[in-house]
């Protein structure tokens, strides 16, 4: 329903609630949210909060992997505060090895004695963000050191699902087959199987989700539609599963190329069908990349700066990265028109605001940059907009977990914080497996000048979900000045109790670092319930949460 024509119809039911005595909205609030309980639209799957990690910069090399012989406490090499910190916020899923660098990378490289595995040249050495790199560490020269066997013990320790993602351009597919093969053979099967077990992993790694291919119109080989659907057939067709439901996610569009998913899935679907029930996934990418309102369509100048920005920077980037509501929207049409049934579902695996280099933490941490809390409202938007469409997404992953574009920490040698990222997905936790509850916002859009001409952004908008007695509700106030008084009307339940959480910062570029690193953090939310309604005070650019009971 249209945002206006909503207001309208509230405003009448608002009148009619109040005749009947039943429930009043009060004149003083300047917001309303009603969420309807009979209106489920589908479970939220828990793996929409999932992490990418990529072998690029200071993700792996500095942010996961700190070697077995390091000062800084670590599990068998692993960073022992980043674990405990995702454990925190229960991530579900994590992507690895890449991003682009997949699509150069030889698994049997990364397994056997670390002391024989090779060393290659990095797939980001080319970068030109590689360029400020004085020693060729491993950014630029890979030590192997951290393969399948350390990307699956960390994802065993923080509680995730590992997601791999396939070489497509560089290695045939029978290499794909052997990689199921060293993840999957039952112990004791086949060569691999033992090797798997000479490492210290006897039992299979039963690894489920499996990307074939990355970015395959661009670094993943510069395909054409057609000429990728018919490598996808030939990597997918026929693979070993030993008994594994495995779950495999085709590379999706470069943004929003409607053009290249409808030539792929053309290809896959028509006159020489293809049918294999484990294609599930259409892999797509939104980064926030260019903020220049219009005015240039390159990569790099169109970049933002992480730090350095104003008012209109602030609302340039919720606009970019609102986009993704209709990127999915109009995917999921064109691939509706191949697969009536929706069988096959968007997998967001790379998203968040990128801004061009100079706010890195260590110069060895390329696409390194700060988290403000312009991110966190950013991320919180996102991730409603998953919430909302829990029919269409099943997986996601921020873009990228430490060290890189959104991440939730950032790290180097010995010192760690977390960033305002990982208090949302904190706050967001409570959404993971609930039933997504249609929920209407109504409240005045936000106006500002940009660049000399009125603009205007949504001024609320969150999502609400269900597990048993309590509904979580999210929500962003993206508006810089202005705090809203907000009504919240469940409708189809009583509210017996409520309390919820913060994330607002005074200042628009404030976030943690090294020095400060609490300086951006969650707080109690005041919240009442009257008259069967519940009021809540919704800061200034904040995302809040509320959790409410219900009888
Ligand atoms: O996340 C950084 C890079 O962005 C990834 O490697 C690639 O898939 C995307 O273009």
């Amino acid at each position: 329903m249209e945002r206006r024509q909503f207001l309208k119809n509230s405003a009448m039911s608002g009148a009619i609630l109040a005749l009947s005595g039943k429930r009043i909205w009060a004149t003083s609030a300047d917001s309303r949210i009603e969420v309807f309980l009979d209106e489920p639209k589908g479970e939220i799957s828990p793996n929409i909060f999932g992490q990418f990690t990529e072998h690029i910069g200071g993700v792996i090399y500095d942010g996961v992997w700190v070697g077995a012989n390091s000062k800084i406490r670590n599990i068998n090499g692993i960073r022992a505060e980043l674990v405990e910190k995702m454990k925190e916020i229960q991530v579900p899923i994590v992507r690895w090895p890449g991003g682009c660098f997949a699509d150069s990378y030889d698994w049997k490289d990364g397994i056997g004695p670390a002391s024989q595995r090779p060393k290659r040249t990095n797939f980001w050495e080319v970068d030109p963000d590689a360029a400020r790199l004085h020693e060729k560490g491993p950014q630029i020269f890979e030590p192997n050191e951290f393969g399948t066997n350390e990307f699956v013990r960390f994802c065993k320790l923080a509680g995730a699902e590992p997601y791999l993602a396939v070489n497509l351009r560089s290695l045939p597919p029978l290499e794909f087959d052997h990689w199921v093969e060293y993840c999957n053979s039952p112990t004791g099967s086949t060569t691999l199987a033992e090797m798997r077990a000479t490492a210290g992993f006897p039992e299979p790694f039963n690894v489920r989700y499996w990307g074939v291919g990355n970015e395959s119109w661009g670094c993943g080989g510069n395909f054409a539609p057609e000429e990728y659907a018919s490598e996808f057939r030939r990597y997918t067709n026929w693979i070993p599963r030993f008994g594994v439901d495995l779950q495999l996610i085709a590379a999706g569009p470069n943004g929003n190329d409607i053009d290249w998913t409808h030539r792929f899935f053309e290809q896959i679907f028509t006159g020489h069908p293809y049918h294999n029930s484990s294609f599930t996934g259409w892999s797509i990418h939104h980064y926030a990349s260019n903020l220049s309102r219009g005015k240039t369509g390159d990569w790099v100048l169109g970049k933002g700066d992480a730090l350095q920005f104003e008012t209109v920077d602030w609302y340039e980037l919720f606009r970019e990265c609102n986009r993704i509501e209709q990127i999915m929207a109009d995917q999921w049409a064109a691939m509706g028109q191949y697969d009536p049934g929706h069988h096959i579902k968007l997998v967001v695996d790379e998203y968040g605001p990128w801004y061009r280099e100079g706010t890195e933490l260590d110069p060895t941490h390329i696409f390194g940059q700060q988290v403000t809390v312009r991110d966190a409202l950013a991320t919180a938007l996102t991730l409603d907009a998953f919430n909302r469409n829990a029919d269409k997404v099943s997986v996601a992953a921020c873009a990228q977990l430490v060290n890189n574009i959104n991440a939730l920490f950032l790290c180097h040698e010995d010192r760690f914080f977390a960033t305002p990222n990982f208090n949302v997905f904190a706050m967001y936790a409570s959404h993971q497996g609930g039933q997504s509850l249609r929920a209407e916002f109504s409240a005045p859009d936000v106006h500002y000048d940009r660049d000399g001409k009125p603009a205007s952004f949504w001024g609320l908008n969150g999502s609400a979900s269900r597990k048993g007695n309590i509904v979580t509700l999210t929500a962003v106030n993206p508006d810089l000045k202005k705090p809203s008084d907000a009504q919240v009307a469940l409708r189809g339940a009583t509210i017996t109790s409520a309390s919820g959480t913060a994330l607002a910062a005074s200042e628009m570029h404030a976030h943690n670092s090294f020095e400060s690193p609490d300086a951006v953090k969650t707080r109690p939310l005041n919240v009442s319930v009257n008259g069967g309604i519940l009021n809540v005070s919704i800061p200034a650019a904040s995302v809040i949460k509320v959790e409410i009971a219900i009888g």
